[in-house]
């Protein structure tokens, strides 16, 4: 890594090559991805920042780990252009919930149309707003307290500890709470953030070292963080 600081931020996720990538898609990951997520994918594909889209193989975790706790009632941080929250939405029974919140309503839009195709839309409530006082305000009723499933956290980096604050009240004992990102493009491994390419990765990169420390060392969760996409955390609460 240090003699090619740039070689993991080519299109192969954290794995060795890109064919092996594209193997590992093709093998597993596209035969099975729901023609509807597929083509808001393709919707995304010309934002600015497609990029941020949960790369498949990522999202294939996030409704394997739903159905493993029979999620009904969830919620995501970060929605973008909706790709996991769709993801999410098809997964849950028809009487689930997913609450999805993000700061940006029009990426949202873009992923519209196809949530509203699939038929999925009256599970989803999106909230356009900064994600913590939402997640306050749902804490102030003692009804939502330990009542998700699942939640799953995919937005701004520096609040992730205020995110696993508030999670740890929201989702149930026995609940999932999965981060993206978290090995940050293999990043993590680096000394400085003058290292750190590309270079809008810098912001969030301490914050991400910050989050794996914090996170390794909480005892209300058990954890596992595996190499998928770009790096997840699973977490599931204890106690
Ligand atoms: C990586 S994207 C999420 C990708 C999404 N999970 C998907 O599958 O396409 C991160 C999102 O977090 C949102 N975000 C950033 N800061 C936020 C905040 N403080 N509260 C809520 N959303 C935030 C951004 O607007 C962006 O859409």
């Amino acid at each position: 890594m240090e003699n090619n600081p740039k070689k993991a931020y080519e299109p192969h996720g954290l794995l060795q090559s890109h064919e092996l990538y594209q193997y590992l898609l093709n093998t597993s990951v596209y035969p099975r991805e729901p023609e509807i997520l597929k083509e808001l994918r393709d919707a995304s594909a010309g934002h600015p920042l497609a990029f941020y889209g949960t790369a498949p193989d990522s999202g294939q975790l996030v409704s394997l780990l739903m159905k493993l706790v029979n999620a009904k009632k969830t919620i995501e941080v970060g929605v973008f252009t909706g790709y996991s929250l769709l993801l999410t939405a098809l997964t849950l029974p028809d009487n689930g919930k997913v609450i999805g919140i993000d700061i940006d309503r029009k990426a949202y839009e873009i992923g519209l149309p196809s949530i509203k195709k699939a038929r999925v839309e009256h599970k989803i409530e999106f909230i356009e707003s900064p994600a913590l006082p939402i997640l306050d305000k749902l804490i102030e009723n003692p009804l939502n307290e330990g009542s998700f499933d699942f939640a799953f956290v995919d937005a701004d980096k520096s609040n992730s500890s205020n995110y696993h604050e508030r999670l740890l009240k929201l989702v149930k004992v026995g609940g999932i709470i999965l981060y993206d990102n978290t090995l940050w493009g293999g990043t993590v491994v680096l000394k400085e953030a003058s290292e750190v390419y590309p270079e809008l990765r810098r912001p969030d990169w301490s914050h991400t070292i910050e989050f794996n420390k914090a996170i390794a060392a909480d005892p209300r969760v058990e954890i596992s963080q595996i190499p998928l996409g770009d790096g997840m955390t699973i977490c599931r609460r204890l106690y």
